[in-house]
């Protein structure tokens, strides 16, 4: 039978990142965060200087992400920012292409998370899930997430932040954050993070 290979997409701070790494400990999968390789583009120019308007700046940094792929800053809203500026330039995502492709298409099958894994990435997956939230909860889950990770902001920063980021994420050209026709759609705004993983496990089930 062919590989499970599940696609989980969404805003940021919907819950998919979460969500993804359960499926991938409940169905024994590898599990890719691709949001982590944008921002390792990211963090790559923020430490050599490079401007982040510039598309050919971008597209050097990604050839020196190797070694910032665990580093705690990736996790700031600083990088996420500049993340989703520089995600927009088609020469950053076709540069970033091939080793998701790969990944998707392991024989022992993946999870993968991100913006464009059921349309762009992996548009055959077994499963795909749109993980959403209210905008208001999901603001509020971010800043949990920072103020517990020792990095305080105003939870009001964070959602002019966040609704900027979904701006720019779903306006783009290239590959923006756009439901695939046969993905199924998960509202974890009224979720536990155990809720909102049973509730994905069911969804998957109906497309095995
Ligand atoms: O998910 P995360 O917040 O870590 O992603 C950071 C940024 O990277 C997003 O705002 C988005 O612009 C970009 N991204 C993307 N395509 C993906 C994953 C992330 O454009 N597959």
């Amino acid at each position: 039978s062919p590989s499970l290979v599940i696609a989980v997409d969404g805003p940021a701070a919907s819950g998919k990142g979460t969500i993804a790494r359960g499926l991938a400990r409940h169905y024994g999968l590898p599990h890719l965060d691709t949001g982590k390789l944008y921002r390792a583009v990211a963090l790559s120019l923020l430490r050599w200087g490079g401007d982040p308007d510039s598309e050919f700046a971008a597209l050097r940094a990604c050839e020196d992400i190797a070694n910032l792929m665990d580093d705690p800053e990736l996790k700031s809203e600083m990088v996420g920012g500049i993340a989703s500026r520089v995600s927009a330039y088609p020469a950053v995502r076709v540069a970033l292409l091939e080793r998701q492709r790969e990944f998707a298409g392991s024989e022992q099958g993946a999870v993968l998370d991100g913006r464009d894994i059921g349309t762009v990435i992996a548009p055959d997956a077994t499963a795909k899930l749109f993980v959403t939230a209210a905008i208001d909860e999901r603001a509020r889950r971010r800043h949990a997430e920072l103020t517990t990770a020792g990095l305080p902001v105003h939870l009001e920063d964070i959602l002019i932040d966040l609704k900027a980021r979904d701006e720019r994420d779903a306006g783009r050209d290239a590959a923006p954050l756009l439901m695939a026709d046969d993905a199924l759609l998960l509202d974890t705004s009224a979720m536990s993070p155990a809720e909102a993983l049973a509730e994905a496990i069911r969804l998957v089930e109906t497309r095995l």
